[in-house]
């Protein structure tokens, strides 16, 4: 059904219902936290003049609720893009529908890697699409510039978690695994095949802010043109070894140890640039938990612990105190510290 949608400061005319390829135009309401933390992301970095295109833009309400709330010195131009003629015509009437006119904006409807590819260059790119955004990443990655931000979503998650590894390793080159950490390290996995196709063009992407939240990835990278800041990324990537009898966990250059499932190789650097992070200024609180969570790989679940040690559980939040670990947006019973399990048993 058509209907009439405020976000944040936009109003809108969108389908609503169930989520589907074949709906005309179409509106996610569970995406709007992924609109608020993208504004809360370039508010916060505060770069003026940016060039931003939206290449899977559908109803436009990412690209209209940045113009109506980052302040004007942060586009320089922004471009809407879709290759469905609806989603085009609904983007012109929600302009219309917020007043907005402006010779900053453009509108294209073509499918989004030609958009990309004659396109001159933006400083950032949003990768919005259904599923995976593997179709649109070399041309992305391409015309990102030099400092510019790329911002991928993806839906793709049974393929990075584990319920079918041969189809990370298909799709994102890589081992995955189902345990209770299986949401980082598939975001983990995915950070790495995105930093891949970005060291061919001597592109240099690191996270500044990487979650995973409603069943969908969300990675910002900053991207630096540096032939020696991709070699440091590279050296970031590393396996994942894991003991699912002891609960043990350690990176590592090899993949292979006796007792150990190896997982990636996956990004093992930051998941959030902390001097962003720190300086974002919210109520949200799955931002909040953000802004605490350590940047240490993997973490531990206490359920899991309990059921593996057949031990009684106390509250997570007291458990993160009396270790000092900090508390982690993948689980609410997770908690990420340095210690080795041996040291967490002894405490708790
Ligand atoms: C998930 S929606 C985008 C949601 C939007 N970014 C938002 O925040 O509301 C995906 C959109 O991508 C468009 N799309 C899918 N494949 C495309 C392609 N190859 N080229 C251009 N547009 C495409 C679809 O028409 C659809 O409108």
């Amino acid at each position: 059904m058509l209907k009439t949608i405020t976000e944040g400061q936009a109003v809108i005319k969108a389908h609503t219902g169930k989520i589907s390829r074949e709906l005309p135009v179409f509106y996610n309401p569970v995406m709007k936290s992924n609109r608020d933390i993208s504004i809360e992301v370039l508010k916060t970095l505060n770069k003026k003049n940016r060039q931003i295109a939206l290449p899977l833009a559908a109803s436009g309400i990412r690209g209209i609720r940045f113009i109506k709330e980052l302040p004007k010195s942060i586009i320089k131009n922004i471009t809407f893009n879709d290759f469905d003629k609806k989603a085009v015509n609904s983007i012109k009437n929600n302009l219309k529908l917020n007043k907005i006119k402006s010779k900053k904006i453009q509108i294209k409807n073509q499918e989004a890697n030609l958009f990309l590819l004659q396109s001159t260059g933006f400083d950032y790119i949003d990768i919005d699409p259904f599923g995976s955004p593997n179709p649109f990443l070399n041309n992305a990655i391409q015309r990102l510039a030099r400092d510019g931000i790329l911002a991928v979503t993806s839906t793709d998650t049974s393929a990075l978690t584990g319920t079918f590894p041969k189809v990370t390793r298909r799709k994102y080159w890589a081992t995955s695994f189902k345990n209770e950490m299986m949401h980082e390290l598939g975001l983990r996995i995915l950070i790495r095949k995105i930093q891949l196709i970005g060291t061919q063009f001597e592109k240099a992407l690191t996270p500044i802010l990487a979650y995973y939240k409603d069943h969908y990835f969300r990675i910002y990278f900053q991207n630096k043109k540096s032939k020696e800041a991709c070699d440091q990324i590279i050296k970031q990537h590393q396996f994942f070894l894991y003991n699912p009898k002891t609960l043990e966990r350690k990176i590592s250059k090899y993949n292979q140890e006796n007792n150990f499932i190896v997982i990636g190789p996956l990004w093992t650097g930051d998941l959030f640039n902390k001097n962003l992070t720190k300086k974002i200024r919210t109520k949200d609180k799955f931002l909040n938990i953000i802004k605490k969570e350590s940047n240490i790989v993997g973490f531990y679940d206490l359920h899991k612990i309990a059921k593996t040690y057949k031990i009684n559980i106390k509250s997570t939040q007291k458990t993160i105190q009396n270790l000092k670990a900090t508390p982690t947006h993948f689980s609410t019973t997770g908690f990420k510290t340095n210690l080795k399990i041996k040291e967490i048993l002894k405490k708790i």
